[in-house]
């Protein structure tokens, strides 16, 4: 009795080590690879932060390399809009990027919750070998107000937190930093030596031979007064018709989303003294539209809003767009832009027979983040088999919509993303089958109704003239 259970004691421990073991081996990444040279430079100069990173990686491992992971705090992951990765081929002149994928990866036990991206590489490093990657990362609301609101008058001050030790599960054996600010009005900022500041530009490093998740604390006390434009919520509908355009019309709902306006507006200072009253504010935005763009409007709940600038060439239009106030911290303006665009110059055939749409996704206006993006594409009537193409990941249905001449109602793929930021306008497409008969539906009804207009006109006239000869 006594060695049965001390048979089965070893059993589970034998068991509960093997186990751990798998666990850790999958957890813990592979440590063969490490950092040889790595610079980060980023840039506060916007409300949406960018991050590129340079990194030469070394396989110091017997096993070939597929994948380097990027490590990143908890914290900052959910306001990552892009990750980015590319290995640089060729020197100097003949330099080039190859793409790679990117995955969020999770691996548990990792140090401080630490979360990961994994890169693919196409080809595998072996022992002794290097690649050179370019990373762009993309931040959104990162930038913290303080003070958290602001007078009129008052510049806006940000901070930004980091660490001046890039987060890595690699040994890096030497690493520097650069951070550029949009002005030299740096209000504060964490030491670790080396640390200099030379105009815009604060430098941190170069460190020497950190080990993997080496983490050092910072925060950047700046001034920012960019036009914090955040878009809460944008309604695209691009209604395709095949009689010879493309209608959009976009719902805006934006907000200044820096310091809160703290006291009362003042116009009168606002208006004479603009240079100093008012820097936290903005006032004009520009939205970049496709050329050839035409029958452009711009209102909101009042009516049609007049103060608005098209400028348009042979390869892009810009619609300047003024809401009826300045926006200060925390205040919103909903409108609407529509406008009209010449069907072939979007919509093509391909090899297949089948037609498709090919629009650009994301937010015509400028320097823009969009919380929750909601792209709707309206197909002629008879579309079917639609399917969207899109470059990232996107959640996606259909709907139906009917408008008055409709028969059978359009299709609608509705496409939703959230977090998105200027480097998402990027071409997407929406393929379907039709077929040309339901050309004919449009003018069909059109004449249906002219002919029931016409007998109910002949009617009317016959009772009239009876009675008129009673
Ligand atoms: C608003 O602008 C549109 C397009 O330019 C125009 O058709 C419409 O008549 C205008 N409405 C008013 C009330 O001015
Ligand atoms: C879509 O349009 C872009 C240019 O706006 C072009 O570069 C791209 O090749 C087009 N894609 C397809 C599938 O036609």
């Amino acid at each position: 009795m006594g060695t049965l259970l001390a048979f089965r004691f070893a059993l589970v421990f034998v068991v509960f080590s093997v186990l751990s073991l798998t666990v850790t081996s999958s957890s813990v990444p592979a440590q063969d690879l490490q950092i040889v040279s790595a610079e980060r430079r980023i840039d506060l100069t916007s409300h949406i932060v960018r991050i590129f990173l340079t990194l030469k990686v070394e396989n110091t491992g017997t096993s070939p390399a597929s994948e380097v992971l990027l490590a990143f705090p908890p914290t900052q992951v959910k306001h990552l809009a892009i990750v980015k990765a590319a290995a640089t081929v060729g020197k100097r002149k003949k330099k080039s990027y190859v793409p790679l994928a990117v995955n969020h990866k999770v691996l548990p036990d990792a140090p401080n919750e630490a979360q990961f991206f994994s890169i693919s590489l196409h080809n595998p490093i072996k022992n002794g070998e290097t690649v050179l990657l370019e990373v762009l990362l993309v931040l959104t609301r990162v930038l913290e107000p303080f003070p958290a609101e602001v007078r009129q008058s008052e510049s806006q001050l940000v901070y930004y937190h980091d660490s001046a030790i890039i987060l890595s599960p690699y040994f890096i054996k030497e690493q520097t930093t650069y951070i550029k600010t949009p002005s030299a009005k740096v209000e504060s900022l964490t030491r670790v030596e080396p640390t200099n500041r030379v105009g815009t530009e604060i430098s941190y490093g170069r460190y020497d031979d950190r080990h993997p998740y080496s983490f050092a604390p910072i925060i950047v006390h700046f001034e920012n007064n960019s036009p914090f434009a955040v878009v809460e919520e944008l309604v695209r509908e691009v209604e395709v018709s095949h009689w010879g355009s493309i209608q959009v019309r976009e719902h805006y709902t934006l907000v200044h989303a820096g310091a809160q306006h703290k006291g009362v507006f003042s116009r009168v200072e606002y208006q004479s003294r603009p240079a100093f009253s008012g820097v936290s504010s903005f006032r004009h935005l520009i939205a970049k539209l496709p050329p050839r763009v035409h029958s452009v409007y711009y209102r909101d709940d009042i009516g049609n809003i007049s103060t608005s600038h098209l400028r348009t060439d042979s390869l892009k239009s810009e619609l300047e767009i003024e809401p009826r106030y300045p926006l200060f911290g925390g205040w919103k303006a909903t409108f609407v832009i529509g406008y009209g665009l010449p069907l072939q110059d979007f919509l093509f055939e391909s090899s297949d027979g089948r037609r498709y749409l090919n629009f650009s996704f994301g937010c015509p206006l400028a320097e823009t983040v969009v919380d929750k993006l909601t792209v709707k594409v309206v197909l002629p009537e008879g579309s079917k088999n639609p399917n969207a193409v899109v470059p990232f990941l996107v959640k996606d249905h259909l709907e139906t919509k009917y408008s008055y001449l409709d028969v059978v109602g359009r299709t609608v793929v509705v496409l939703e993303k959230e977090n998105v930021v200027p480097e998402h306008n990027s071409p997407f497409q929406v393929y379907y089958d039709f077929n040309p008969i339901f050309m004919l539906a449009e003018p069909l009804m059109l004449t249906s109704a002219f002919f029931l207009f016409f007998i109910a006109c002949v009617a009317y006239l016959h009772i009239d003239l009876s009675i008129g000869k009673s």
